[in-house]
């Protein structure tokens, strides 16, 4: 089991990564003083296929307990759900000290976290991520948040967790869909960060059709482990995401505006950042920084891992209105991450909107 230290101006807390950890989850849960009780939130699905080792996992904490099911999915994430888990805390009689566990992905980190966040202005949480995107992002730097009238994560706080207990086992259990969606975030702090992480990548993974064996590897756990350090130290920097921190909305932009002209359907958020970053990839060729061999390299490295390549079955004229590129007056600010060489993230300001564009149709299927 490895551990970071989480350093962040509300606390320091300890991430624990490793294999076969409800283990000693139990001791880690006790570990946190003064509880008398824990919830444990987590959502059918993930309960249908963990449930035995979750009722043995509280039991041996020798706290009183009870779990909380939400329905699966990003619409449940909100805060008709969030005012539900609050009535179970009100009938426990839930205290500050009692400990909140967010056993799911990101939807389950967000949303519990959020509840955890407000309920007696804070209990203790701890983030029990239990896919790819939450163990190397939504589980380490505390954004919480809810959706509301179909906003993405407009009502939230920052709440560092008190714990994170991330095992890399529980990853056996994803569909490929969901495995790819991670990938498009690990690719990112490749990119971003550390370029060992992508030779990794292109070490362990053969083709699209062995991903579920190739996440067994002591390698993919040393990839998560790269990627959840990454992630503290960037919170660490800029816990409050004002500037530093930013960097990690590489590829979002376009990204974002993807998700959004699909229709938040056909093409999911790790994938719509995986070309949202090609198109980045593009502006920073065309501004000079960054050669054509070293895309034509990266796309070999995402029909290696079975990211797509293109931007297939979605319109034009709808992504530039998701980008709001349609209105007569827009401001013209816009900030972009951008690449000056691998590793070398830097941010660029206002942008000529038809270097986006052309960005975009590049990559047009
Ligand atoms: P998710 O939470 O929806 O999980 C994806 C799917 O995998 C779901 O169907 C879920 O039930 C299933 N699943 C989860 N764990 C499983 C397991 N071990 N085995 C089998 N199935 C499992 O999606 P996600 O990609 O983890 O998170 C996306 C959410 O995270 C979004 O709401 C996004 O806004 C949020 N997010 C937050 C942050 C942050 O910093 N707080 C960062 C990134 C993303
Ligand atoms: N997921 C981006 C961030 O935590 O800032």
């Amino acid at each position: 089991m490895k551990k970071i230290i989480a350093k962040t101006s509300t606390r320091n807390y300890p991430i624990f990564l490793g294999n076969n950890l409800f283990r000693s989850a139990p001791k880690l849960l006790k570990s946190l003083k003064d509880a008398r009780q824990v919830l444990l939130v987590s959502n059918h699905k993930i309960d249908s296929i963990y449930h035995s080792r979750l009722l043995d996992m509280l039991n041996d904490t020798g706290l009183k307990f009870s779990i909380f099911l939400v329905h699966d999915g990003e619409t449940f994430k909100n805060n008709t759900v969030c005012s539900e888990i609050y009535d179970q805390m009100l009938a426990s009689n839930f205290h500050r000290t009692d400990i909140m566990i967010a056993f799911g992905g990101g939807v389950i980190g967000d949303l519990a976290g959020f509840s955890a966040s407000t309920f007696h202005r804070g209990v203790k949480l701890v983030q029990y991520p239990t896919t790819i995107v939450s163990q190397v992002d939504s589980s380490i730097g505390g954004k919480v948040a809810v959706n509301y009238k179909q906003i993405k994560n407009i009502i939230g706080t920052f709440y560092q967790p008190h714990l994170v207990i991330a095992d890399f086992d529980l990853l056996s259990t994803l569909e490929t869909k969901e495995i790819i969606n991670g990938l498009g975030e690990i690719v990112k702090y490749g990119l971003l960060f550390d370029k060992g992480i992508l030779k990794l990548l292109d070490r362990i993974i053969e083709s699209p059709s062995q991903l579920n064996s190739a996440i067994k590897s002591q390698y993919f756990d040393q990839i998560i482990y790269k990627c959840a350090l990454i992630k503290t130290k960037v919170v660490a920097r800029d816990e409050n995401d004002i500037s530093y921190r930013n960097l990690l909305n590489f590829g979002h932009t376009i990204g974002h505006a993807l998700e959004k002209a699909s229709g938040l359907t056909s093409v999911t958020h790790g994938q719509a950042v995986g070309l949202g970053m090609l198109a980045a990839l593009d502006i920073s060729i065309e501004l000079g920084y960054l050669s054509t061999d070293f895309k034509m390299q990266i796309l070999g490295l995402y029909k290696k891992i079975g990211l797509p390549t293109k931007i297939e079955g979605i319109d034009m004229d709808k992504i530039i209105k998701a980008m709001g590129y349609d209105k007569k007056f827009v401001s013209g600010k816009n900030k972009f991450v951008l690449l000056r060489n691998l590793n070398q993230p830097f941010f660029y300001c206002d942008l000529k909107q038809d270097i986006i564009i052309n960005s975009i149709k590049n990559n047009m299927g």
